[in-house]
């Protein structure tokens, strides 16, 4: 399969307007067994409008088979560090890190609530308090600008397995302060 590279794969994007503007109204909190039927289908429903309408049809039913009520509740019950985004009780996004893999599994926010934070906000609570590091993340064609505001770079050309493409993408820490560095910036 003929793949773009993917600094021709980035999208130009724009959020979908929707009445709330900023992520202030939202709550993040650990997934339990009773969301995986809520996650499958904020999951699944996104991936159906904004990922498989570039696959085929083999690419689609792979996906979504990762993407079942079953399949979500196995990655939490293997103990994936799993976190859901709420706004007045209903569910707005989810984001998956395979932490000893230090590889991002999902990310996810509801189509009108994106473009206020929230993507940006379950990244950086899902990395709290984790050991400095690389992360990677096999990108959809949609988010690779998304993980580019995030700091995430290309790691390779786009990659096909039983009709899923992806793009893989790394995350760096940035680089820590050295005291001589740090000497420089400070203002005495
Ligand atoms: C990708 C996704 C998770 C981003 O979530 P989001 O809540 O809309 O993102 P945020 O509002 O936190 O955006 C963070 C930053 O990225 C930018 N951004 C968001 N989506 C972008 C995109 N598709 N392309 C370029 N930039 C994007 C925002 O402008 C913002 O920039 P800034 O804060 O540096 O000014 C969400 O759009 C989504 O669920 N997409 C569909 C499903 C998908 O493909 N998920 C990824 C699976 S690997």
């Amino acid at each position: 399969m003929c793949l773009s590279l993917v600094e021709s794969a980035t999208l130009d994007w724009a959020p979908i307007v929707s009445e709330t503007s900023d992520a202030s109204d939202i709550t993040i909190r650990p997934a339990t067994p009773a969301d995986a039927e809520a996650i499958s289908r904020l999951v699944g429903d996104l991936s159906r409008r904004f990922i498989t309408p570039d696959y085929s049809a083999l690419g689609a039913a792979t996906l979504l088979s990762h993407q079942t009520p079953e399949a979500i509740a196995k990655c939490l019950d293997e103990g994936m560090h799993y976190l859901v985004a709420e706004a007045d009780g209903v569910l707005v996004g989810a984001a998956g890190l395979i932490r000893e893999r230090r590889h991002l599994y999902h990310l996810f926010v509801a189509a009108d609530r994106q473009g206020q934070g929230i993507g940006r906000l379950l990244w950086a609570e899902l990395t709290t308090g984790l050991e400095s590091g690389q992360i990677t993340v096999n990108s959809s064609r949609v988010a690779i600008g998304f993980y580019e505001r995030l700091g995430f770079r290309s790691s390779g050309p786009p990659w096909e397995k039983d009709g899923v493409v992806a793009w893989p993408m790394v995350w760096n820490p940035p680089p820590a302060q050295t005291p001589a560095a740090a000497e420089n910036l400070s203002c005495s």
